[in-house]
């Protein structure tokens, strides 16, 4: 990989979520510019099922602050941006095409946030269906249109270093060849068939490279077989 690609890649590590802003102003070309990026972003069978309300009002960013439990944090923001979805609008009316076709769209936007220099923070709204139903009645949205999540956008009022959260044991690369199953960092895998454990040399940015052993990996951990054969269940993160 040559040194830009490393350098673009190491960018996307910089975005964290930024919980505090100072004021200034966010004008309305750099809104479109974000809204553009999120816009960009893939959904199923082009549908974009994706809904966006800008909401500047002082007065309605204090309702939705009392709306959202984690998200006092939009009451200071110089705006927000609430991602809803259309489940009318949405492939095969189905919401989870919307969420994951949102989902997409909201990481583009946090990260078009971070290219300008702006601080985001995504506050989460479904599936709680108070925040839900508070956010439908203070937007007034339309029955079919979900809220999804409100993000906060202002200039940074808080410092946040890159980190990595790459973790090896979350990962593992079947050959489809056979194969020694073979001990080591990853899941730990009960039929070894196919299985290769991937090597991972990602010189600075991985900051922790060691796995936790074995044990820690509960029996439950392995059930529920979403990903081929063997199945394929990470440990819970804490957030
Ligand atoms: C679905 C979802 C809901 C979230 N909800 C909240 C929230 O309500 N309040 C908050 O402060 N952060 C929220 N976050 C942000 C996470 O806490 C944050 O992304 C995570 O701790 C990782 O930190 P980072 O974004 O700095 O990398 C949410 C993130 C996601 C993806």
């Amino acid at each position: 990989m040559d040194a830009k690609a490393k350098e673009r890649l190491d960018f996307i590590l910089g975005r964290r979520s930024v919980r505090v802003y100072r004021p200034g102003e966010v004008n309305e070309e750099t809104v479109e510019a974000l809204l553009e990026a999120a816009m960009a972003a893939p959904s199923a069978v082009a549908k974009d099922p994706w809904r966006f309300v800008v909401v500047r009002n002082r007065v309605t960013l204090g309702r939705l602050a009392d709306a959202l439990p984690n998200g006092g944090m939009i009451r200071d923001a110089e705006l927000g941006i609430i991602v809803c979805g259309d489940l009318e609008a949405a492939h095969d009316r189905q919401l989870s095409y919307l969420l994951q076709d949102c989902s997409a769209a909201i990481e583009n936007l946090l990260l078009a946030v971070h290219i300008v220099g702006l601080g985001a923070c995504w506050l989460g709204v479904h599936p709680r269906e108070e925040r839900v139903r508070k956010l439908k009645e203070i937007l007034e949205l339309p029955a079919s249109v979900l809220p999804v999540a409100a993000i906060a956008i202002g200039w940074p009022g808080e410092q946040k270093e890159p980190r990595t959260r790459f973790n090896p044991a979350l990962v593992i690369e079947r050959s489809g060849k056979g194969g020694a199953r073979r001990r080591g960092p990853g899941f730990l895998l009960k039929a070894g068939a196919g299985v290769r454990l991937p090597h991972f040399t990602r010189g600075r940015i991985c900051l922790n490279s060691s796995v936790p052993p074995l044990e820690q990996f509960e029996e439950g951990h392995f059930r529920g077989n979403n990903h081929g054969a063997g199945g394929l269940h990470a440990p819970t993160a804490s957030r």
